[in-house]
């Protein structure tokens, strides 16, 4: 694989030395970074976790600060062998650290972004990548006491709230079970254990399905299920539960808990799994409903798309998604999940309508303030983008 020529060695350079001893850098808060905002990060530093998974650390090339909620995602973009390739990750280090950003990737076979990322990028190198996004965050569900379920690398959201919880005070009532192939597969394992040694209220049970090469492991061995959920977490109905893994992880737990008589409204998961999502947009699946509507709209055809900003135009009939279209023109938009979930293709219509099918990806109030998801809208008038 190549390296993208806007991944060139920058390197680290005396400035980020210098902010580190200058005391008004401490004083800096301007730390706004918009989701449809491309930036570059500088890896400062590549660290293992276990044998496929390394953290990647960064810094903003300006120093300016990262802001976000723990929990939430970044859509990295990186030319790979001559192609833009773009893959969210959520963020594993804390917002109350806000002068680096950290990604835990796994490598996983055929993965073309985390193959890239664990063979190409070190310290020094550009990458870039949207502002945060997600919605699974702490504040989606305020508690006193949280139980959060994790399975391979969907523990890094959960750590990133786990280490701002403990950054703003020891206090915080938590139970993190984590749950791994084999104790070598544990990510985050040593710092956790840590972790429980600041916090009398932080407890972290990892459940291994298998021994590997640590017959002498002591924790659970097997799969979380009700009978040892009780055991292990009495309390959990008064939990606000918040899960991430795999997705038959996360529907078994969620069917366990419900089984458990847990309270549905008090349970939060990671709305996409973005280990599983396709790296090149494809139309989102669609329904019998979808498909009339738009045969009734193909007969609409050569509606006018310009981009306002870079004065780009294409046209495209209406049974396309914005997204697709563009695609097809030679116009890339940012996009990532293809699936109205990311949000990284949001873009404000500032001429004309649009049908958009969305799952998630976008608030009310940016709907109300005119932004749509190219990924999933299709044309019902010429439009004037704001790209
Ligand atoms: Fe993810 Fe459109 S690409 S919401």
């Amino acid at each position: 694989m190549n390296i993208a020529a806007d991944s060139c060695f920058i390197g680290q350079g005396p400035d980020m030395l210098d902010r580190f001893n200058s005391a008004s850098a401490w004083e800096r808060a301007d730390a706004q970074w918009p989701n449809h905002e491309q930036r570059t990060l500088i890896c400062a530093r590549v660290s293992n976790e276990t044998h496929d998974v390394r953290t990647f650390v960064f810094h903003t090339q300006d120093g300016q600060l990262f802001s976000f909620e723990p929990g939430q995602f970044i859509t990295v973009s990186a030319e790979i062998d001559g192609k833009e390739v773009s893959r969210c990750y959520t963020i594993s280090s804390p917002p109350t650290r806000p002068y680096t950003l950290s990604i835990t990737v796994k490598r996983t076979p055929g993965g073309v972004m985390s193959n890239w990322l664990h063979e190409n990028m070190k310290a020094g190198l550009a990458l870039k990548a949207f502002g945060p996004s997600g919605v699974f965050t702490p504040s989606s569900g305020p508690a006193a006491k949280s139980l959060y379920l994790s399975a391979g690398s969907g523990v890094t959201p959960l750590m990133s709230m786990t280490r701002a919880a403990l950054d703003l005070g020891p206090n915080r009532d938590i139970v993190f079970i984590h749950s791994a192939r084999t104790p070598e597969d544990i990510i985050f394992r040593k710092e956790l254990s840590t972790l429980c040694g600041l916090s009398d209220p932080l407890r972290v049970i990892h459940i291994c399905e298998a021994l590997g090469n640590e017959p002498d492991w002591s924790g659970p061995v097997g799969r979380l299920n009700l009978d040892l959920l009780k055991e292990l977490v009495p309390d959990f109905r008064d939990r606000e539960v918040f899960i991430c893994g795999p997705g038959g992880y996360m529907d078994a737990s969620r069917k366990m808990l419900l089984e458990g008589g847990h309270d549905p409204a008090r349970y939060h998961q990671e709305s996409f799994n973005f280990a599983e999502t396709v790296e090149c947009a494809e139309e989102p699946a669609s329904t019998t409903a979808d498909q009339t509507e738009r045969t009734e709209r193909s007969e609409h055809t050569g509606y006018t798309v310009r981009l306002a900003r870079s004065g780009r135009e294409f046209t495209m009939d209406g049974t396309q998604t914005v997204l697709v279209a563009a695609r097809k023109a030679g116009v890339p938009l940012p996009s990532s999940c293809s699936q109205g979930i990311c949000g990284t293709c949001k873009t404000k219509v500032l001429e004309g309508s649009v049908d958009m099918k969305h799952n998630g990806g976008i608030r009310p109030r940016e709907i109300e303030k005119g932004m749509r998801l190219m990924c999933c809208s299709r044309p019902t008038s010429d439009l004037v983008l704001d790209l």
